[in-house]
């Protein structure tokens, strides 16, 4: 099966009440196990190269990765950058075959922002390519739930932001945060139901690694579109390396090393899943 664009994703997201994984893999261990655990799922999934990821992988070699690994699957599989930094490295993704892209100019201003994410739109629409910006500050998971609060997303904006860019969908800012939490995260509820009400495209959850399993349900039923994993299968990968090593010698079979580790993040996908499908119909 050919790659789906984002749209056609949160389509069927919305369609069956289920929230679209979008997991980051910069390998292709680590993608061969998202989409096993897809297929075993039978749910759609975004695999997502994060912006500092894509010189060490490779766009091209990722894309090429996911597309036969899409032929090898029942279920719909998207390519996407994850926080991509400029108007060339979106085009430099879409150029390789990506079928979405996320343009994160959320720290410029107002102005800059909507310019550049325009161009970005006009290019990957002209192909078919969906695109995700962010507005709002998603910090890094070591700050405090006051901090996190700081940058939350305000809906008035957020509303006049998809008109004037066009975007397909929109990540915001209502209590994750990315990478390992120092602090319990705190999600504020009452704004993530106002920008789902109020904001005319589907809505992005970033920082879903720790968050817990209890929220995430919570806001899989209220409806986010699609929730961004990546640090607990990079930790998942790291740690089945980490006791693989442990307990055999530095010279043993790489394969079986590898196995291991591919297998662990496919448990933990297989686990996000679970709570992304969860009111499927
Ligand atoms: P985590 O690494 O915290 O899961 O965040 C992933 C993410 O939001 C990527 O955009």
């Amino acid at each position: 099966m050919a790659l789906s664009n984002y749209v056609e994703l949160l389509n069927y997201a919305k369609e069956h009440k289920i929230t679209v994984g979008a997991f980051n893999a910069l390998n292709m261990e680590i993608l061969q196990a998202l989409v096993s655990a897809a297929d075993k799922m039978d749910a759609p999934v975004i695999v997502q190269t994060y912006h500092r990821h894509v010189d060490f992988a490779g766009a091209d070699y990722m894309k090429a990765i996911a597309e036969v690994a899409s032929g090898h699957s029942g279920v719909k599989i998207a390519m996407g950058l994850d926080h991509g930094r400029s108007y060339d490295q979106a085009k430099l993704c879409i150029d390789a075959g990506y079928s979405g892209v996320m343009i994160d100019l959320a720290s410029e201003d107002y102005d800059y922002n909507v310019k550049e994410t325009r161009r970005v739109v006009e290019l990957a629409h002209g192909k078919g390519v969906s695109v995700e910006a962010e507005l709002g500050t998603i910090v890094d998971a070591d700050r405090t739930p006051d901090e996190i609060a700081r940058g939350y997303t305000d809906p008035e904006v957020a509303g006049r932001f998809v008109r004037d860019t066009g975007i397909d969908c929109l990540a915001v800012s209502v209590g994750t945060a990315h990478g390992t939490y120092k602090y319990t995260p705190e999600i504020n509820f009452g704004l993530l139901g106002e920008l789902l009400d109020t904001v005319q495209c589907p809505i992005v959850v970033h920082g879903g690694s720790g968050t817990p399993d209890e929220d995430v349900e919570k806001m899989v039923r209220m409806g986010i579109a699609k929730l961004n994993v990546g640090t607990d299968f990079f930790n998942a990968y790291n740690d089945a390396l980490y006791s693989f090593y442990t307990e055999h010698t530095p010279h043993c079979d790489i394969a079986e090393a590898l196995s291991s580790a591919r297998s662990a993040v496919e448990q933990v996908a297989l686990r996000k899943f679970h709570i992304l499908t969860r009111f499927r119909i």
